[in-house]
């Protein structure tokens, strides 16, 4: 990146976009001399694992989104979550993190990556680990390539250290906040099967206090779908939540799981109606006070016809563009499908990304999957908005739900929905 030097003069910093600022402060972390960034032995590490890994093929597809289970150790027991490992491989080594960087950013035609830190919880490791990241980032991408990074952390305690860092390089935050203190603090407990909604609170106003961005991610299982919407959204905003996206509950992919006793399941046709009943509510009341992207890129849609997609859900091609990095370097899809058998496509300490995706029987099944289903689905008058929605969603749909439709991913009384409300405000 060519470093405008008026971005450097204190009066201009002002006046920078937060793009920018990310991207400076990126370059400032690339530019520091390797042997002031990292320790003697990953000096060597590095240049050994730079000299080494050579080429990647090409592989298809415009970005590719990578979510680095970068620690699946975890301070919280979610009631829900098998997520969480506290096996002793259970976190990236400095080694594994340069490999996967340099064979990734080496993949030819890809020049937009997306890295999220995911786990696990990431805010157990020190943002030392990070800044490294950043660095080894900055120092093997080409100058066409544009990296950016986002952190998903359950906030419960966030060091000052984590604070100043995560300001100070313009980090996207998401934190997960299940609706309102009561329903967080039955699922989201600790080691001691204690609820943490407090503690997450006073990370919120940590992270409001320092002007620092954040999103909320809230799991809706049955419970959910049960409780009164008004307060829930009210809540949230109580909790100074002023952006939240949904995630419908996923349901054990493990053969051996007993879904007829779990209890928190809804077919995505369940979770579709509740967020319809939520996007009335927020119209009516909420939408200028909390953000929910999901709803906003609706109205867009249908009122000023862009077709901007804040989810995965409508991109279609999350098979080829979004892939899950385990802190060995196991490359699998999406952390939705985690547990399912055959979802490991190999390693990427071993193989480019191109040979994992065609060694994958897993993979080419989820080529074959998106592109039988979407033959059906184009048929849907909101295909050219949802693109046939979730693959994960969709297998699922069809495997809970009696009565799912394969000429629509589920999604289509939300659009009505939305459409309906959309088109009185513009009469009105
Ligand atoms: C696995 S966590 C990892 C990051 C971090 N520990 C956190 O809680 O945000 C990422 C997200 O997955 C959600 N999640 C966990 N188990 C889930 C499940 N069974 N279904 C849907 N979402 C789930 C969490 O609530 C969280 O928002
Ligand atoms: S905090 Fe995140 S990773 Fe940890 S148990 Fe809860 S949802 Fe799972
Ligand atoms: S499987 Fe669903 S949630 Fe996962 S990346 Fe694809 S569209 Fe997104």
């Amino acid at each position: 990146m060519a470093i405008d030097n008026r971005l450097i003069d204190p009066d201009n910093l002002i006046a920078l976009a937060n793009k920018d600022y990310k991207k400076l402060a990126a370059h400032i972390i690339g530019s520091t001399p390797k042997e002031n960034m990292l320790s003697v032995d990953e000096v060597i590490a590095f240049d050994r694992i730079n000299q080494d890994v050579t080429s990647s093929r090409a592989v298809t597809g415009n970005k590719l989104v990578a979510i680095v289970k970068v620690t699946r150790k975890c301070n919280l027991r979610c009631k829900y979550c098998v997520s969480w490992s506290d096996r002793p491989d259970a976190t990236m080594s400095f080694s594994t993190m340069v490999t996967m960087v340099k064979r990734l950013l080496s993949t030819p035609n890809i020049q937009r990556f997306e890295f999220i830190w995911h786990g696990g919880e990431v805010t157990l490791l020190k943002p030392e680990f990070f800044r490294k990241l950043i660095w080894v980032q900055q120092t093997l991408k080409t100058p066409n390539q544009q990296i950016s990074n986002s952190i998903q952390t359950n906030a419960l305690s966030m060091s000052n250290e984590w604070i100043t860092f995560i300001k100070g390089i313009g980090l996207p935050v998401g934190v997960s906040f299940d609706g309102s203190p009561a329903i967080n603090d039955r699922r989201r407990v600790d080691i001691n099967g204690r609820g943490c909604s407090d503690r997450i609170i006073r990370t919120l106003n940590k992270l409001k206090q320092h002007h620092i961005q954040y999103g909320a991610l809230m799991v809706v299982d049955r419970e959910i779908t049960t409780c009164e919407i008004t307060p829930m959204l009210s809540n949230l905003v109580a909790a100074q939540i002023d952006n939240v996206e949904f995630l419908n509950y996923v349901p054990s992919n493990t053969q051996t799981s007993d879904i007829e006793q779990d209890k928190r399941l809804i077919t995505y046709r369940e979770y579709i109606s509740f967020l319809s009943a939520v996007f009335k509510i927020w119209w009516q009341s909420f939408r200028d006070e909390l953000s929910i992207p999901l709803f906003e890129d609706i109205v867009a849609y249908l009122t000023q016809e862009t077709s901007q997609h804040s989810q995965c859900y409508w991109d279609q091609n999350c098979a080829r563009e979004i892939i899950t990095v385990e802190p060995n370097g196991d490359i699998t899809a999406c952390d939705k499908y985690l547990g399912t058998p055959g979802s490991v496509y190999g390693s990427i300490l071993k193989h480019d990304l191109a040979t994992l995706y065609e060694q994958s029987e897993f993979h080419n099944d989820m080529i074959v999957e998106e592109q039988h289903s979407l033959r059906a689905l184009k048929s849907c008058e909101w295909f050219q908005f949802c693109r046939g929605g979730c693959s994960h969603d969709r297998i699922n749909s069809l495997k809970y739900d009696s009565k799912a439709s394969k000429t629509c991913c589920g999604s289509r009384e939300l659009f009505n929905t939305v459409a309906k409300y959309a088109s009185l405000a513009r009469e009105a």
